[in-house]
């Protein structure tokens, strides 16, 4: 973008509705907070600055919305809500450093696009002094109303403002205005706030511009890409749209999805080529996936690094600092945490191992468990490559099995291994021969004689 151009973003709302004890634009979609989607997409369309307008949780909120690109946010807070031609002037002396363009966001519209932006950005560029991006609403209520003549738009109307006539236009405000850097500051302090809810409006800002003969136009966007949220009825219908882009990216990336509409996705999923997910799968944040793994059924992931041709689940937990490398293999009802578990490694059935190295090729057995807490501190198991953990095990941390060691089912490690020993820990079996008649004769006589008394 060769033009400046400054982005207020608002957030400083106070969400009564949201009935919440934080700030509204954290409340998250894809495991993201709204601010964050919000700023990062301002970032993504080439902004030079953001000017975030907060109001409760502020420092939180700036701290999110500066995470995920670089482009500096400076923060001015809004005590008293005014309304949002009110909100917009309080980052005045920012907009005052001088810009192109200045375009407003609302930090609970996480759908908008980079690239209606840029479309209102280049309006702008070729000669509209107020760019207003707006969309058809399948049911216009509430909304403020777009009236255009002639290819122009010459006012914002406000649902509670507006004339039958009026609220029978369904082309509705989303939100996003975009107008000249150096005009900015004298159109805002023209807002007056004589209306029905006593608020300044910034949708005013067309008609005083229209005043002083300056060219206003609005552009349509998706209903979608300007969904805001008051709710968290309508944070949940943001959720699944965004879901559902997120997972047709996906597969048309080379993802093949069962049932995609039960996979649950996060802003930062990374799934390679070939990767196939199975029915009802939650991908939390930070979850990168190899080239061709599975990921079965009902698998739990958050914090994860699966290598590829890997295959996870069915039923199968995995938690921040897991790290798999290719080809392992994760079965039903195992849990790992802060291990990595080497090439081609097996974990198949009810495990859990945390803080844990497993080297290539181990094949930990059924139930095998890491005792990694001593109720203070959190231990370290290191299990060698091409090991054999019987079935039933528990490793008790701190402890090393070494490379191509074998340990007996059932045993109860708290000594360290050495290097292809066999070790044991459990008691020694005792068979005695004929033994099981007698018991049985003898559980018989003391039945007889208890039912006798
Ligand atoms: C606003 C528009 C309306 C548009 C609709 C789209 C105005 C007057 N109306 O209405 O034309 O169709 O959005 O969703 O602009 N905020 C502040 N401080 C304030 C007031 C608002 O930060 O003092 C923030 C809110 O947190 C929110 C955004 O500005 O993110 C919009 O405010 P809201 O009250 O939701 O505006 P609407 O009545 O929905
Ligand atoms: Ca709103």
């Amino acid at each position: 973008m060769a033009r400046t151009c400054l982005a207020v973003v608002l957030a400083a709302g106070d969400a009564t509705r949201m009935k919440s004890s934080r700030s509204k634009v954290l409340h998250t979609v894809g495991n993201l907070p709204l601010i964050a989607h919000v700023t990062r997409t301002a970032a993504a369309a080439g902004v030079s600055k953001i000017a975030l307008v907060v109001g409760r949780d502020a420092a939180l909120v700036a701290e999110t919305a500066r995470s995920g690109h670089d482009v500096p946010v400076a923060t001015v807070e809004q005590t008293e809500r005014k309304g949002t031609g009110h909100a917009v002037l309080m980052a005045r002396e920012i907009i005052n450093e001088g810009f192109d363009d200045i375009v407003v966001l609302y930090g609970d519209a996480p759908l908008i696009n980079p690239e209606s932006l840029l479309a209102a950005i280049s309006q702008r560029a070729s000669g509209a002094d107020i760019v207003v991006l707006g969309f058809r609403a399948a049911d216009p209520t509430g909304y403020g109303r777009l009236i255009e003549r002639d290819g122009e738009l010459i006012a914002i109307r406000e649902h509670k403002e507006a004339s039958a006539d009026e609220r029978a236009i369904d082309f509705c405000n989303g939100g996003v205005i975009t107008f000249s850097g150096t005009e900015a500051a004298s159109l805002l302090e023209a807002i007056g706030n004589d209306n029905a809810k006593g608020e300044y409006y910034l949708t005013d800002i067309v008609e005083i511009a229209r005043t002083r003969g300056l060219k206003c136009v609005a552009i349509e966007a998706s209903e979608e890409d300007m969904m805001g949220c008051n709710t968290r009825a309508e944070l949940a219908e943001i959720e699944a749209v965004w879901q559902a882009r997120a997972r047709h990216a996906a597969m048309l990336s080379g993802v093949s999805m069962i049932d995609p509409a039960s996979v649950f996705l996060s802003h930062d999923t990374e799934l390679g080529n070939d990767v196939t997910i199975e029915p009802n799968v939650w991908f939390g944040p930070g979850v990168s996936v190899g080239a061709a793994a599975t990921i079965h059924a009902f698998t739990h992931l958050e914090g994860a690094d699966i290598g590829p041709g890997a295959m996870i689940g069915p039923f199968a937990r995995l938690r921040p600092g897991t790290e798999l490398a290719a080809k392992t293999k994760v079965g039903n009802f195992c849990e790992i945490k802060k291990a990595k578990i080497g090439a081609g490694a097996k974990v198949n059935h009810l495990s859990y191992i945390g803080d844990a190295v497993v080297g290539a090729g181990a094949n930990i057995g059924a139930g095998t468990i890491t005792c990694n807490y001593d109720g203070q501190n959190k231990h370290v198991t290191e299990v060698g490559a091409g090991t054999f953990i019987g079935s039933n095990s528990s490793l008790v941390a701190p402890v090393r099995i070494g490379d191509g060691a074998y340990v007996g089912s059932g045993s109860v490690i708290t000594l360290d291994v050495p290097d292809n020993a066999l070790a044991i820990g459990r008691a020694r079996q005792e068979t005695k021969p004929g033994r099981a008649e007698r018991l049985r004769e003898k559980i018989a006589a003391i039945k007889a004689l208890t039912k006798k008394a």
